[in-house]
């Protein structure tokens, strides 16, 4: 299944001096961090082997897994309208990104024949009041089937969202509410394994050493993209082919460390900023999904010293062409403190020709007979060059089709990277204390016990000044 003819390619040439000048690294740059990465690239595979990062596992110990999940769905995706994921960050980008990336845009308008019998697919991911009142409008929630998804198993805004359409579901359904639930989550800790355990509700396990934004290839994507007709063994398939990528020690043969350095290099020459740009519909949430991973993981305040370093590239999400028209001004004559990563594609899903009419307007008439393929790649090499040329770092990564084994491989792509990067910066990429900060001090505004510290440190916050308030 595995040919180079589905790889994943990194271009970095417009990273170099050589094309965009001043700001551009020289190879020098990269040879003066040759130990520092051989550190990195041993710490990788140190870590792995003492199952520090249960993650990379994944695309290899799943296939069991794979297989009850797709018996699960077979033997319930007849029986629904709609599959609601309730979960948020890393229990909920990545099914979005996915869905997205390889179901038809408007899946959910498709007649159910067209969705391969599937049900409607949607993602819950905060607690805006409107967003799940509208959604009610729209769905009945006793022919929907909620998964549940939280590693933690007590993100309040995931419980809260359980909570209610709970209680919605009993009072329709009486006992027969577990039925429409299904929960993904850590096998002991947390509320959410208890609660499914007492309640009989059918549950998929998070392995324990996964945290949360790197959980895509476990039951918290696969069962979601599973429930949308995705192939969740390829995608898998395309993740194990990365792995064997990023095996490499050279970092010349490995695209994902040399993503990673790149991105280091980037943040040492005064440029954090790193704006994720596909050139697909289908891949806008995959800069969403990444957004997370990235900044999540490596923006920490302490290195591994116990040092404040206060470390971390800020993503930026962006759309092409959509996004010429709005930030790419900014990004040519702006400062130079960021980096353009594109991602384009080889070759699309559909063809769309412009019709040869208008020959008597040369402003239009060249469009005549060209394809919009053609065009959103001519355009993403023009912004290319539009950076380049103004001496504006970027990087493009390509894939040959967007597919699952594809995009298995563009995750585990990142994923590496991220943690690669992370062992550059010496920081820990796999905790979020600055996330912890937030959810425990929404604890405590509603006295939850356990959090009176935590309580009494806001009630002591400075009050807000009337005169700033206009
Ligand atoms: O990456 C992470 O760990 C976080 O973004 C979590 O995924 C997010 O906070 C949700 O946590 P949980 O799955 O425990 O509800």
């Amino acid at each position: 299944m595995a040919t180079t003819h589905e790889q994943l390619r990194l271009d970095y040439n417009n990273m170099m001096a050589e094309f965009v000048g001043e700001h551009g690294f020289s190879p020098d740059d990269i040879q003066a961090l040759s130990a520092k990465v051989r550190a990195a690239t041993a710490a990788m595979k140190d870590k792995r082997a003492k199952g520090l990062m249960d993650w990379r596992d994944l695309p290899h110990n799943q296939a069991a897994v794979a297989d009850d999940i797709l018996a699960y769905v077979a033997s319930k995706a007849d029986g629904f309208e709609a599959f609601v994921v309730l979960g948020i960050g890393g229990s909920a980008l990545g099914p979005m990104a996915v869905q997205q990336a390889i179901n038809h845009p408007y899946y959910n308008e498709l007649p159910r024949e067209k969705r391969g019998g599937f049900p409607k697919f949607y993602v819950v991911d905060n607690v805006d009041p409107e967003r799940l009142v509208y959604l009610f409008n729209i769905i009945e929630p006793e022919k929907c089937l909620f998964n549940v998804i939280s590693k933690s198993g007590s993100t309040s805004e995931t419980m809260s969202q359980f909570m209610i359409i709970k209680q919605m579901l009993e009072d329709k359904l009486g006992q027969d509410a577990r039925r429409n639930i299904v929960c993904t989550t850590d096998s002991e800790k947390g509320n959410l394994i208890k609660i499914a355990k007492q309640e009989g509700y059918k549950t998929f396990i998070i392995p324990s050493g996964v945290g949360g934004r790197f959980s895509e290839l476990t039951p918290v994507g696969l069962l979601p993209a599973a429930f949308a007709g995705i192939d969740i063994r390829a995608l898998l398939a395309g993740a194990a082919f990365m792995d064997k990528m990023c095996e490499a020690d050279d970092i010349s043969q490995n695209s994902a460390h040399m993503y990673g350095l790149l991105n280091y290099i980037a943040m040492q020459k005064a440029m954090p900023m790193s704006v994720m740009m596909p050139y697909a519909d289908s891949l806008k949430f995959i800069a969403d999904w990444y957004a997370q991973l990235w900044a999540e993981s490596l923006g920490k305040k302490f290195d591994n010293g116990g040092n404040v370093v206060n470390v971390g590239p800020t993503p930026v999400k962006a759309l092409g062409v959509t996004d010429q028209h709005s930030q790419v001004q900014l990004y040519v004559e702006g400062p130079y403190d960021k980096i353009v990563v594109f991602i384009g594609v080889d070759e699309y899903r559909e063809t769309v020709t412009i019709p040869t009419i208008y020959g008597d307007i040369p402003s239009l008439g060249f469009l005549g007979g060209v394809t919009h393929n053609r065009l959103i790649t001519a355009m993403q090499h023009s912004t290319e060059y539009a950076l380049m040329a103004n001496g504006r770092p970027n990087m493009t990564i390509t894939l040959p089709r967007v597919n699952e084994f594809t995009l298995g491989q563009l995750l585990y792509f990142f994923e590496v990277a991220t943690g690669f990067a992370g062992e550059l910066l010496n920081i820990d990429a796999f905790d979020q204390p600055g996330v912890e900060e937030g959810k425990n001090a929404t604890y405590a505004m509603f006295g939850r016990p356990g959090y009176e510290d935590k309580k009494k440190e806001l009630d002591a916050r400075p009050a807000k000044k009337d005169s700033y308030v206009i």
